[in-house]
């Protein structure tokens, strides 16, 4: 896929620009604080219709207007398309070629990966950043598997409702149980083979000197393959009383964890922040080839701080190895990182007066 272009309208401290885009490399320049993030976003919100700064919208909007607009023209297996997202009054209308869509086929033209400076938490954070970062990608894949989780949140919603009335409702509890598992089980066999997939696929940190080896490890509230479908609905009967005790749920898929391990050790307490951000890119990197292989489409590739922990050494590996299989969009504030690389580019100056 290529953005062949982009108009944003009152969007944070964008009042009105147009930016056209190079096919391979555009190199977005400028101080801190100017809106090479907020351009990024602008990217981000087009495909995705949401944000990766905030939950709420509402907060992109530039300050003192009503609604915000971001239109791109897109280049899709051949077929130019336009990509408008407007929010307004609270509600996002999406179009694609003047179209109304609804997100669920919107969403399909996003052929894109974006990392952001905050992305590395998805390496060293909390367990509930792995498993949504899993997840959203997961569905990219295998779209199904957004129903297969809304279900579990609705039974997840019942079943806390019943624990939190502190009632002894057994026969309730077990149907519950019964359709958690379930739902459970497919969750988790997706889960599973996306992780061995993945793992097949990353070998090494091929961005480190030494090659060291990168390992994911999906480690489930229940392991299904050491038990049967009887004998998890029974454990989960069982723990009626504890939970009620608790107030939680203590297994499903809200209690799966993801862990990465670097030269065999835990990353989240091993590895040196850059390590954790070449385990990161690792990652990325097969999530495109596979995208790739699946769709026949070479997904865009937006870093926003290339320069994020990662020395430069990594950052030029990161760029070499990119250039010509898609297009990039690449942020920092240091100019000189992008002099050396003499391959046919755009450099895109961001000036707070362009943006006022
Ligand atoms: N809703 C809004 N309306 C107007 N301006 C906004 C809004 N939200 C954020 N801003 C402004 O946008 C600017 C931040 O832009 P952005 O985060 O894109 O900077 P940046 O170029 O990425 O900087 P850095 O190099 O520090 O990462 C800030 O000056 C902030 O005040
Ligand atoms: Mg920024």
């Amino acid at each position: 896929m290529r953005i062949e272009s982009i108009s944003i309208e009152n969007f944070r401290n964008i009042s009105s620009s147009n930016f056209s885009f190079h096919p391979f490399a555009n190199f977005i320049v400028g101080s801190n604080g100017v809106g090479k993030t907020n351009l990024v976003e602008s990217i981000y919100v087009n495909f995705f219709s949401r944000s990766f700064r905030t939950p709420h919208l509402k907060e992109c909007i530039r300050k003192g207007e009503k609604n915000f607009k971001i239109s791109s023209v897109i280049n899709l297996k051949g077929v130019r398309h336009n990509l408008t997202i407007e929010f307004k009054d609270g509600l996002k209308t999406l179009r694609i070629d003047g179209k109304k869509y609804l997100i669920g086929e919107y969403i399909k033209y996003g052929m894109i990966f974006v990392i952001t400076a905050g992305s590395s938490k998805i390496i060293y954070g909390e367990p509930h950043l792995k498993r949504k970062f899993f997840d959203s990608v997961i569905m990219r894949f295998y779209p199904e598997y957004i129903y297969d989780l809304s279900k579990f949140r609705k039974i997840y919603r019942n079943k806390i409702e019943l624990i939190k009335k502190g009632v002894f409702e057994k026969n309730t509890f077990h149907i519950w149980n019964v359709q958690l598992t379930q739902i459970y089980f497919k969750i988790f066999n997706r889960r599973k083979e996306f992780v061995k997939i993945l793992n097949e696929m990353v070998k090494g940190d091929f961005l480190s000197i030494e090659n060291k080896k990168i390992k994911i490890l999906y480690n489930p509230s229940i392991d299904f393959e050491k038990k049967t479908f009887e004998e998890v609905v029974l454990q989960l009967d069982r723990s009626l009383e504890k939970e009620i005790l608790k107030g939680q749920l203590l297994f499903g898929p809200h209690r799966d964890r993801f862990d990465f391990f670097y030269d065999g050790e835990l990353a989240r307490t091993f590895a040196s922040a850059g390590e954790k951000r070449s385990i990161l890119l690792n990652i990325f990197f097969k999530l495109f080839e596979l995208m790739k292989t699946k769709s026949g489409e070479s997904p865009v590739f937006i870093f926003d701080d290339i320069d994020t922990e990662i020395d430069e050494d990594r950052i030029g590996k990161v760029i070499n190895s990119l250039y010509g299989k898609t297009q990039i969009f690449i942020t920092s504030s240091k100019e000189h990182l992008f002099k050396n690389f003499d391959f046919d580019k755009k450099l895109i100056y961001l000036k707070n007066p362009m943006y006022s």
